[in-house]
């Protein structure tokens, strides 16, 4: 139990803050329902294709107030009225984490409430508790949820709350990336393609106008239910380089012009690979384990050829699919703060020296 009081007999009003990347987001939920959810996206490594943490760091900083400020004036809140203040973590860059572990140290500390930790990869997970007032069902337990992200693709078991907890289900990791996560392949290919960060929903843009079996490409054949993602990476970057060889091409652009809709048959053989890798592991572990509800989170649960295949293999294995609004798939603090609402709810609170963390698993 945290030595600070609980506020007895009012509203359970709890922010969270989520700043483990590129994007700073505050969030608050008031008796278990999202008031606001508001993030502000940091444009500035566009130029760079890809996330350049010093320059996330201060963006956060940046940002941080605002961010904060907005979400409890949406909320209809002030400050005086938190019961607590939840914040990302780990894993994530660590000077991304410092800046939104600091900030909710210092306002828990100012108010005198508690403070709690959250694991990014289990807000993930917790998006599909968010009551948003669309009426979405949750799942029930037990549950797999196929975490996708630009830093992790897993398959987490997530059952019902230990002893001594109510509301927080455990979350236990059965399969994981032994290299590079979905996002980060979509990413890594997208930019070989020319096309800008991140390259996840450029990818699923052009994949709708290209062939997806015009380039068979490599797929691993790895035992359980991990993933892997490199010898994709690899095939595909050597299809391209054979082709450039074979016509005495330098770049991509001119290949481009040589070879009709190359960038979206490209896509679209890459983005049914990676969907046909993630799903036929997501079909042997619901299988294996006699679980027929099955979830998707992470920023690549947006990908159109994902949703769709969930869609599929729900009806086809009698599944009892879960798919979050887009709004809740890649980072934000709703689903951090679902999280942290669950927490306090457990009375899982976190100590004021506690640090953040970059790596980890659930
Ligand atoms: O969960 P997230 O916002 O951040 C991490 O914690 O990593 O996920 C970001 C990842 C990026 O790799 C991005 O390219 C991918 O999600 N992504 C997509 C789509 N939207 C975002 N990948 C494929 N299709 C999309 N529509």
């Amino acid at each position: 139990m945290h030595p600070i009081l609980l506020k007895m007999g009012k509203e359970t009003v709890i922010l969270a803050i989520e700043s483990s990347c590129d994007d700073t987001s505050a969030a608050v939920i008031i008796d278990g329902v999202l008031r606001s959810n508001v993030t502000a996206s940091q444009k500035v490594h566009e130029e760079f294709g890809g996330v350049v943490p010093e320059l996330a760091s201060r963006a956060h900083q940046q940002n941080i107030l605002p961010v904060v400020d907005t979400a409890l004036k949406r909320a209809g809140v002030g400050k005086e009225a938190l019961s607590a203040i939840a914040f990302t973590r780990g894993p994530g860059l660590l000077g991304s984490l410092l800046v939104g572990t600091s900030f909710a140290k210092g306002l828990a500390l100012a108010l005198n409430i508690p403070l709690i930790d959250v694991n990014h990869l289990q807000g993930h997970v917790m998006a599909h508790f968010v009551e948003d007032g669309t009426g979405l069902p949750h799942p029930d337990y037990p549950f797999l949820c196929l975490l996708v992200s630009g830093g992790n693709s897993q398959i987490v078991l997530v059952e019902s709350p230990k002893s001594g907890a109510a509301h927080m289900p455990q979350m236990r990791i059965i399969g994981q990336t032994i290299d590079d996560a979905a996002g980060e392949a979509f990413d890594k290919c997208a930019k070989v393609l020319g096309l800008p960060y991140p390259g996840g929903p450029w990818i699923d843009r052009l994949a709708k106008l290209g062939d997806a079996a015009k380039y068979p490409f490599a797929k691993p054949n790895l035992p359980g239910y991990d993933y892997s993602f490199s010898g994709l990476k690899t095939s595909f970057l050597y299809t391209l380089r054979d082709m450039l060889r074979e016509r005495g091409l330098e770049t991509i652009d001119q290949l481009a012009e040589a070879v009709p809709d190359l960038r979206e048959d490209f896509c679209a053989s890459l983005q049914a690979t990676v969907v046909d890798i993630l799903m036929r592991k997501l079909k042997k572990a619901a299988k294996d384990l006699n679980i027929s509800h099955v979830a998707v989170a992470g920023g690549v649960s947006a990908n159109s050829a994902l949703r769709q295949a969930f869609i599929d293999y729900g009806k086809r294995y009698h599944w009892q699919v879960y798919i979050p609004p887009f709004a809740f798939t890649t980072d934000n603090a709703a689903m951090i703060c679902q999280a942290g609402y669950f927490k306090y709810l457990d009375h899982d609170f976190c100590a004021i020296d506690e640090v953040p963390f970059a790596k980890t698993t659930i």
